[in-house]
């Protein structure tokens, strides 16, 4: 989209704010749902970074879809250090007392059968992130003057204890998603939430941009591997990590990333991803420290924008996502699969991406498609996209 046609439809926007807010409000006003906060999360430890309770957003399910469960672990970055995570607990990131009590269920999470056609009449939940680790820790820092709760793991047991009376513990199918930190969430916990469930239950999981991987930034640095390492000592993470992936690695901690975390997962995945991801091609594959100069600042702002080398790096990057993905792709039966070129990151919670006339497609499914098509078994679906810039259904309007 020109800089014309934004503006065109900013405009038009502004102008439908202004003169129809009655019809705007009766519309989105169905999709807010309430905050509930976990009251026997006292009991259990299981606080927020800032010692607030936890929550979690649940919109009922109806009809044919009364009795199956999508839990989706909201997303939002990480904190890795003590000054990080006091910043973070003053905000809607790591307390609940600043966050939004009221939000919109889009995309994955729409209750509109034309707007999300597999899981409109499930029972819909987001869990809110307010720990800074994706729900992986449990420790506490604490001095004289500062307390920070690093209860990640806790949070995660104290919602689902909360949900299964609510209709969890029958569940007849249930999916774990999340995007991004939340998509990360989903592997650490996959095993863990079926464990919770009869065995009578049909439970997958999916991750969508969680598949952060363990790469070397342009300057050689592996600068996501530090970033993990550091939160994970700081929040005392390892010890949940998957014994028998961490039995496998000289660094154990490195079972934090999804590559080496999948193997070891037994219920059925799909990962939706973009073999792009803007916020690894920002933060781990050219992070800040190694632009000084801003020569990346035009093409991380537009891949358009790129030059020869500059792409040369990014299909660098997208190839070792397709390795980390390989042996997944050939060999996992119940695996699917969606990998597409554009630059994107997040792409089932917001409407435009997940189900739209002019949503992104790969082999002319759309991601809703995609992600249905595996969960209720109709058809194979292992959608690799062609590489950059092939694909024209992607919009690639990042920054
Ligand atoms: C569902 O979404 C469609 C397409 O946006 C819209 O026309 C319809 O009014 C929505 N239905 C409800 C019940 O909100
Ligand atoms: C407690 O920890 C914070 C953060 O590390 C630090 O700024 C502060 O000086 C410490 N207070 C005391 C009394 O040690
Ligand atoms: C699931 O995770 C919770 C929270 O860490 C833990 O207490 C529980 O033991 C785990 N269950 C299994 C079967 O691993
Ligand atoms: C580790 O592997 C063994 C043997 O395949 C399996 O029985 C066990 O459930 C696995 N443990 C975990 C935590 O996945
Ligand atoms: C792609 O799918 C749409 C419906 O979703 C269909 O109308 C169209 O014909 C398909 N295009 C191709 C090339 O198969």
């Amino acid at each position: 989209m020109n800089t014309t046609s934004y503006g065109f439809v900013l405009i038009s926007w502004l102008l439908l704010l202004a003169f129809t807010p009655l019809g705007i409000y009766s519309e989105t006003k169905h999709n807010l749902v309430k905050m509930t906060l976990v009251q026997h999360a006292v009991t259990q430890g299981a606080f927020c970074l800032d010692g607030s309770l936890p929550g979690y957003h649940l919109d009922r399910g109806y009809g044919t879809g009364a009795n199956n469960w999508l839990l989706q672990f909201e997303g939002g970055g990480w904190c890795n250090d003590i000054e990080s995570c006091l910043e973070r607990a003053k905000s809607r990131r790591g307390s609940t007392k600043y966050m939004s009590k009221w939000e919109y269920f889009n995309g994955i999470l729409s209750n509109n059968a034309s707007l999300n056609p597999d899981f409109h009449n499930w029972n819909r939940v987001k869990l809110r992130y307010c720990d800074g680790a994706s729900f992986s820790g449990d420790s506490l820092y604490q001095n004289e003057t500062v307390k920070l709760y690093f209860r990640g793991q806790r949070i995660w047991k104290a919602i689902i204890l909360d949900l299964l009376p609510k209709g969890l513990n029958v569940a007849d199918k249930a999916l774990l998603s999340g995007c991004s930190a939340g998509g990360l969430a989903t592997f650490l916990h996959c095993d863990n939430f079926t464990s919770f469930l009869p065995e009578t239950t049909s439970a997958k999981c999916m991750s969508d941009a969680g598949f952060f991987l363990d790469i070397r930034d342009i300057s050689l640095q592996h600068t996501a591997r530090q970033f993990f390492e550091k939160l994970i000592l700081l929040q005392g993470t390892e010890q949940f990590l998957n014994e028998n992936c961490t039995s496998s690695r000289y660094y154990p901690y490195q079972c934090f990333f999804p590559q080496y975390a999948l193997p070891y997962v037994k219920a059925p995945y799909f990962i939706l991803n973009s073999a792009y991801d803007v916020f690894q091609f920002h933060h781990n594959l050219v992070p800040p420290s190694t632009d000084l100069r801003g020569h990346w600042s035009r093409c991380k702002n537009n891949p358009a924008a790129c030059n020869l080398h500059q792409l040369t790096i990014l299909q660098g990057f997208r190839f070792e996502m397709l390795k980390a993905l390989l042996f997944f792709y050939e060999y996992s039966k119940t695996g699917g699969m969606f990998l597409n070129s554009c630059f994107a990151h997040c792409q089932s919670e917001s409407q435009d991406t997940w189900f739209a006339a002019d949503s992104p497609r790969v082999h002319n499914r759309t991601i809703a498609e995609s992600v249905g098509d595996w969960y209720f078994e109709r058809r194979v679906t292992k959608l690799v996209d062609c590489a950059y810039p092939c694909d024209n259904s992607c919009h690639n309007t990042i920054g």
